[in-house]
């Protein structure tokens, strides 16, 4: 079949897969819209629904323009299937297949564990939308609105992407999984979504642009892994998903970035040059930096523990098989099958923390968390500029990877922000210093006014530079409906 750049309309779901000449795989997507749709109108407040927003929709898949935007309301958005263009003769970058053809069906001996790999990352998608969904209430502007939305609407998008792997690829066990992933759902107590970060509330604005810097760049790496994948369809889904992806870690990144931007702007005008005078500058109806320290804690660690047990067997074989690969494998300089290779990894024994070299092929996760770490610094450092800029004495520091860990060789004993092995009372002393506390949860709360005005900002957070698409600061980004 001939590879579409742009995306044919010809069915009820825009796509670049030929949809209208495979039928069986378009009546069972079109079988499965339906329940779709009733997930995204029961989620999202009905106000929203039908409210204009001015958003981006994929309508190519050519890198130099790939995206239109226009005033859309949600449930009409164009969720489309669209993978990279195909690569000709594409062979297998790395693992025991290395230099064999891309596959471009399922081998038989690899579909369980390429199945549950789609499936774990198709379950991260509508989740997000899912811990979202009263966001759109306390929108602290129009523009801030309209990235949410953004978010939501691709995240809607990476399911189907997703979806359409397991309907064409993966028989009646496919559409069990497609219908099962409609089914769980973000904190339920019955079904909940698969990774814990998932099943987390996403209460406050703070926490959305959290989210979007660190979770969804957990997002990233899983499907920069993924994009290098034997299995070609998969890659070139994953490929064009990450396109998607850089808006929503640029969206986590500004947001973070403009309320600290705000928090330093409002101690100066009031003269407060101690970071640590939280309630002088909670007063000021900003967030302190300490408490931005903290919610950051929260959620970097929660999205370290996404990467899995340090060490597993589960990823060797991933690995091995040419089903999963690392970050910028084609960039990697080695053998790419890591059959005599070591990484260090570091675990825990007595009360000390020691580093160890083993397989690499064993420690894949490990190495793919570890580049998570190297990228996710970089925009931590951009936001301590920030304070430096207005003048004022504070740094944000990420913690220790042994902090606050629920999964891996750091989940069974406490461990400090500094990186100290502490026992359990040292930790209830003083975990309230170091994640979010009840407090500090109720006083964001307290700033979360919703601020519709065209051009205005709620107090807590500073508006952003450049405008959505070069538009101006004025610009009506939604148009809200009013009933
Ligand atoms: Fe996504
Ligand atoms: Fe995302």
């Amino acid at each position: 079949m001939a590879d579409l750049i742009n995306v044919s309309y010809d069915t009820q779901i825009p796509n670049n897969v030929g949809l209208s000449s495979d039928k069986r795989v378009l009546k069972a997507l079109e079988k499965w819209h339906p329940g779709y749709i009733d997930w995204w109108n029961d989620l999202i407040p009905e106000q929203f629904q039908l409210s204009d927003i001015y958003l981006r929709t994929a309508v190519s898949v050519d890198p130099k323009g790939w995206a239109k935007f226009d005033y859309v309301k949600m449930p009409d958005y164009r969720w489309g299937i669209l993978l990279a263009p195909q690569v000709e003769d594409r062979k297998i970058p790395f693992g025991e297949h290395k230099g064999e053809p891309a596959w471009q069906e399922v081998p038989g001996e690899y579909r369980a564990l390429l199945r549950r790999l789609i499936v774990i990352q198709a379950d991260t998608e509508p989740a997000s939308v899912e811990q979202q969904k009263f966001l759109g209430k306390t929108a602290p502007s129009m523009y801030d609105m309209r990235n949410l939305f953004q978010v939501n609407v691709e995240e809607g998008r990476h399911l189907w992407a997703m979806v359409y792997l397991l309907q064409k690829y993966f028989g009646a066990d496919g559409r069990e999984e497609a219908h099962e992933l409609l089914r769980r759902s973000s904190g339920s107590e019955d079904a909940p979504r698969m990774l814990g970060a998932f099943n987390e509330a996403t209460p406050d604005w703070l926490s959305f642009f959290m989210f979007t810097y660190f979770t969804d760049r957990d997002g990233k790496m899983q499907l920069e892994a993924l994009a290098q994948s034997g299995f070609d369809p998969l890659s070139r889904t994953c490929r064009f998903m990450l396109t998607e992806e850089a808006h929503h870690m640029f969206v986590g990144e500004t947001g973070v970035g403009r309320t600290i931007q705000r928090t330093c702007e409002a101690m100066n005008e009031a003269g407060i040059t101690n970071p640590y005078d939280i309630d002088k500058i909670r007063a000021l109806g900003v967030i302190d930096l300490p408490t931005i320290q903290k919610k950051m804690n929260l959620h970097y660690t929660l999205s370290l523990d996404l990467f899995g047990q340090e060490i597993s067997t589960n990823a060797a074989n991933a690995f091995n098989n040419g089903i999963k690969g690392r970050y910028m494998e084609n960039r990697l300089e080695d053998d790419h099958q890591l059959q005599n290779d070591t990484y260090p990894v570091h675990s825990v024994v007595g009360d000390k923390i020691v580093s160890e070299d083993v397989p690499a092929l064993t420690a894949i996760n490990m190495r793919l968390r570890d580049d998570y770490v190297r990228d996710a610094a970089g925009g931590v450092g951009r936001w301590n500029k920030i304070i430096k800029k207005n003048g004022i004495d504070f740094a944000l520091i990420i913690p220790h990877e042994g902090f606050h860990r629920q999964i891996g060789v750091f989940s069974k004993v406490s461990i400090s922000p500094e990186g100290n092995i502490i026992s359990q009372a040292e930790w209830d002393a003083n975990v309230g210093n170091w994640l979010p506390n009840k407090a500090d949860g109720d006083f964001i709360a307290s700033l979360m006014v919703p601020c519709f005005e065209k051009g205005e900002y709620a107090g807590w957070i500073a508006p952003p530079k450049v405008g959505i698409d070069n538009k101006p600061g004025d610009f009506e980004y939604v148009k809200l409906y009013e009933a």
